[in-house]
């Protein structure tokens, strides 16, 4: 058997255990990229010029980015969890001052129940900025109205060559749910958080991103994973690419596979508490 030695490199931070539960990656080489490499080999490199975090949670991805060479020119993460926001803004950002976080105060059950119950609120970014826009784990977390709002946003934001990468849970309505209506879109797992996890059903997402001027053109399913779990997907302002074909789930069925881990005690307070 070889053994393996994960080597995570400490001149950054890396975030208490207690907020890598609250974004479901309790591993910490989920946070580390000590090579150096373009973290995603998936979109050019000319891509990571610009980048902007939609629910950037603990620093995840900015943290990989910059230890990325080269680093991202500008970078704005935005979460609705003041804690993490404000651990990012302190341990992240002075080692890279072209890294900014920022709360984004909208109401969430757990992470911010007494934030702004208008639930969309506009990104803070000027139109057309972003060569790389970024949503992982993210829309999974939105009801249907706010998805479809975010993707305007996104529209918005998004450089005219830019690159929009999110992972979604995705279902086929047409298969299996013949009691759903035209207008109803979307599974939700607990109806007392309908955030704690909503699948979409995978033509309202294609039709809904061409309404906001987007296209798909890859799709493909987050890997180790069971069977269901989320796919990534690939965007770009509509007609700037090629039509693209929903692939086969191939992943192994199980239940329970990538359950998220349990939540600390007051989740909004995670990162608050302490000075
Ligand atoms: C599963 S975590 C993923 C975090 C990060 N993207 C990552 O991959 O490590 C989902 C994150 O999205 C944030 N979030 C959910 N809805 C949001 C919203 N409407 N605005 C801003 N952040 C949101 C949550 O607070 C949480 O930090």
């Amino acid at each position: 058997m070889v053994a393996y030695r994960v080597v995570i490199s400490t001149e950054l931070p890396i975030p208490p255990l207690e907020m890598r539960q609250l974004v479901g990656q309790t591993d910490v080489s989920a946070f580390d990229n000590s090579t150096g490499a373009l973290i995603f080999d998936f979109v050019d490199a000319s891509a990571f010029k610009s980048v902007f975090d939609f629910g950037c949670g603990c620093g995840r991805l900015a943290r990989q980015l910059i230890q990325q060479r080269p680093r991202p020119e500008r970078y704005i993460g935005i979460d609705l969890h003041a804690g993490m926001i404000r651990w990012c803004q302190r341990n992240l950002a002075p080692a890279a001052p072209a890294f900014t976080f920022l709360h984004h105060d909208v109401y969430n059950y757990h992470f911010n129940p007494n934030g702004v119950r208008d639930q969309v609120l506009p990104f803070p970014a000027e139109s057309k900025s972003f060569t790389l826009v970024e949503a992982w784990s993210v829309f999974t977390h939105l009801v249907e109205e706010q998805a479809l709002q975010y993707l305007h946003e996104v529209a918005r934001i998004l450089a005219p060559h830019g690159v929009f990468h999110s992972t979604w849970f995705l279902f086929n309505k047409f298969d299996g749910f013949p009691m759903m209506t035209e207008s109803q879109n979307a599974l939700y797992v607990s109806h007392r958080d309908p955030s704690a996890a909503v699948v979409y059903d995978r033509s309202w997402l294609r039709d809904t991103v061409a309404s906001a001027g987007l296209a798909i053109y890859r799709v493909w399913p987050v890997r180790p994973a069971a069977r269901g779990f989320q796919w990534h997907v690939l965007m770009s302002h509509a007609d700037s690419r090629d039509p693209f074909d929903w692939p086969e789930d191939d992943r192994p069925p199980g239940a329970g596979w990538n359950r998220p881990p349990s939540l600390p005690q007051e989740p909004a307070h995670v990162g608050l508490d302490a000075d």
